[in-house]
């Protein structure tokens, strides 16, 4: 049988320190398929990073740009793309990502992903804050949603490409 992503895009989703951008690139690579970082899409559409964005337009003008870029990238050929820990969480987002995505879900415990994020600057959510409790919180709220993802991952601490081979295993 073909793989259950022939001809469509794979997405993938999960909080902050997931793994999504270096399992994504990995990914993309063992599969032939370009990579996209939907953050990144975001950024050089707006010339300005993130953090920057989220400080002079406010989340909500983030999440807009988050989903017309998704929705311009799953419009054509087959990518892998990482999202940003929230676009899975707009509606409109899951929606698309339903009809033109295998979508994967990256689950990782929540203190692997503080020890990742912890220190880093370019999280606007985190930013001031406690990553552990800002994490706790974005997982009680965003884990029932990220659920709805066609393919759950466990994820461990191992390098990178062992995490990528089960990703493999999986789609
Ligand atoms: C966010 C996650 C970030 C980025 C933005 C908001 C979130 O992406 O989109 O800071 O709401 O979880 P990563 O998941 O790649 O860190």
């Amino acid at each position: 049988a073909p793989p259950a992503w022939r001809g469509r895009a794979i997405v993938l989703v999960g909080l902050m320190g997931a793994g999504k951008t270096a399992i994504g690139r990995r990914l993309a690579a063992r599969l032939g398929l370009p990579f996209v970082d939907a953050d990144h899409e975001i950024e050089a559409a707006a010339r300005m990073s993130v953090a920057e964005i989220f400080a002079r337009y406010g989340e909500r003008a983030f999440r807009d740009g988050e989903r017309r870029v998704i929705a311009r990238l799953l419009g054509g050929e087959p990518i892998v793309l990482a999202t940003g820990g929230g676009a899975f969480m707009d509606a409109e987002t899951r929606a698309l990502v339903r009809q033109r995505a295998l979508s994967v879900w990256l689950r990782v415990p929540l203190p692997i992903l503080v020890r990742r994020v912890s220190g880093r600057t370019d999280r606007p959510l985190l930013v001031g804050k406690d990553p552990a409790a800002v994490l706790a919180e974005l997982a009680a709220k965003r884990y029932p949603t990220y659920a709805e993802a066609d393919i759950v991952v466990d994820c461990t601490d191992e390098p990178a490409e062992a995490t990528t081979a089960r990703v493999l295993r999986a789609i």
